[in-house]
């Protein structure tokens, strides 16, 4: 199973900021057997690729997809696009467009679509709420995003999903869920996707949430997580270093 270190750069780096950043990455060793997925905002998608290119165990991620081919949608941006800026890999589902633009299941299920149908990685993002999780109904609605964005697809069984669980109580919260939970939830989201016939497909499970130095070892420990989505600790060139030299 391929191991991914992804760090989602959400909206927090300048040109400068990037420039020191691969200043600094660059110069480490990137050659153990986990993959780098950078995903900053598409604006500067082609300014990392630039940077970036050289070094070939980087690759780069959009943080979001158009549903749509092309057309008068603005603000967004197509597959056709984000691959035109060497994206081999896009995050859809990210509860942040969830929760602050109400993108909705059959949104991500339409960007899913999209996706199966090209040479681009879908990383889907799903997790439950804090009053979710308080209420016991977590593994409810998982099971249900899961099943709302799985809809109707016709599984390209060469292509590899990327599944994130991210916890949104355990996002920029710098409390991660433990590792009875992560590893507890993985194992039922392993089971669902047998159930819904996603077993032949190359399925790799990522945690994401308040992922750091200190609980990186541990939670990579679990059996069944195959890397990590990581949002703050991502931004610092050393941090996210230290992370994937963890795996
Ligand atoms: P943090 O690592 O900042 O908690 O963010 C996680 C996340 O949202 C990654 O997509």
């Amino acid at each position: 199973m391929s191991k991914y270190c992804i760090a989602n750069w959400k909206m927090y780096m300048s040109k400068k900021n990037i420039d020191s950043y691969f200043e600094n990455f660059l110069s480490k060793d990137l050659n153990n057997n986990c993959n780098i997925v950078i995903c900053p905002s598409s604006i500067h998608l082609d300014y990392v690729n630039k940077l970036s290119e050289s070094n070939k165990s980087i690759s780069l991620g959009s943080q979001n997809v158009s549903e749509y081919e092309n057309g008068a949608y603005t603000g967004e941006n197509s597959l056709q696009m984000i691959k035109e800026s060497n994206c081999d890999f896009a995050i859809i589902g990210h509860s942040e467009r969830r929760q602050i633009f109400h993108e909705s299941d059959i949104d991500v299920n339409n960007k899913l679509k999209v996706l199966n149908n090209s040479n681009v990685t879908p990383i889907i993002c799903i997790g439950e709420t804090l009053e979710e999780r308080e209420s016991g109904i977590t593994r409810e609605v998982l099971k249900n995003q899961f099943k709302r964005i799985f809809n109707d697809i016709n599984f390209n069984l060469s292509k590899e999903f990327i599944i994130a669980y991210e916890p949104i109580w355990a996002i920029g919260t710098g409390k991660s869920a433990d590792t009875e939970t992560i590893y507890s939830i993985h194992k039922f989201l392993k089971n669902i996707i047998n159930e819904i016939n996603l077993n032949n497909c190359n399925i790799c499970l990522l945690y994401g949430g308040s992922v750091n130095e200190e609980n990186a070892s541990e939670i990579l420990a679990v059996d069944e997580v195959d890397g990590f989505l990581i949002g703050s600790a991502s931004i610092d060139a050393d941090v996210f270093y230290n992370i994937y030299n963890k795996f």
